[in-house]
């Protein structure tokens, strides 16, 4: 299992991106202002993530997503991980993320890497999607931000 910059001439895993973020513009608005990463295995892409300056001493996981035959195994944790190395390689001392109210699983995972949660946007998904997004049975609404400092 390999994780790299995806090449310029290269193009996004959408599938996998949209696991994670439904909008499609958004995904290409972060993807203009970040850098991709991909998890490779057996010449199959299995994993993505998106990073972003948010300022100069903050970066932000974008995107993170794991090919869904492959989730639960530890990979997810492994490209949180991959995420913080590279920011402290780049010489960030944050690195923050956002994820649904509803997602229950992904608070789980970034909590359990090391982030503590900082704050709430109210409404963000409603303001900013079309669609009602639900996950187990939970409206997704506001996005709870997290940090890690590094
Ligand atoms: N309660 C407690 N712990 C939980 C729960 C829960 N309900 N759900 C998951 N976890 C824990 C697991 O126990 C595991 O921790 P452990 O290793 O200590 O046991 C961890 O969370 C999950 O770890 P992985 O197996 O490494 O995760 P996975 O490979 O499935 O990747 C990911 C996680 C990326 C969220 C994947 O499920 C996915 O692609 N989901 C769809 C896309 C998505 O929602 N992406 C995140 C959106 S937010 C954003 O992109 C910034
Ligand atoms: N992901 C998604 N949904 C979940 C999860 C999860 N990880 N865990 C529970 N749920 C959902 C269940 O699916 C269910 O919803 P559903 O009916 O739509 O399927 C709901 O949460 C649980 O409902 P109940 O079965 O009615 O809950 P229960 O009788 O177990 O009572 C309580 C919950 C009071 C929290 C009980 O488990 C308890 O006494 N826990 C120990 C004490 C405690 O933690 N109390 C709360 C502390 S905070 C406070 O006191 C203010």
């Amino acid at each position: 299992m390999r994780t790299r910059k995806l090449e310029p001439h290269e193009s996004p895993p959408y599938d996998l991106l949209l696991l994670a973020d439904p909008s499609r513009q958004l995904i290409e608005t972060y993807l203009a202002d970040g850098e991709c990463y991909i998890v490779e295995e057996k010449g199959e892409i299995i994993g993505v993530f998106v990073v972003v300056e948010l300022h100069n001493e903050t970066m932000e996981i974008k995107n993170i997503a794991v090919r869904e035959h492959m989730q639960g195994q530890g990979i997810g944790k492994k490209l949180v991980f991959d995420a913080i190395r590279i920011a402290k390689e780049n010489g960030y001392a944050t690195v923050e993320i956002g994820t649904g109210n509803s997602s229950i699983g992904q608070l789980a995972l970034y909590q359990k890497c090391g982030f503590r949660i900082t704050g709430v946007i109210q409404d963000f998904f409603m303001d900013l999607y079309d669609e009602i997004i639900m996950e187990d049975g939970i409206q997704c609404m506001d996005m709870i931000r997290l940090e890690m400092n590094i």
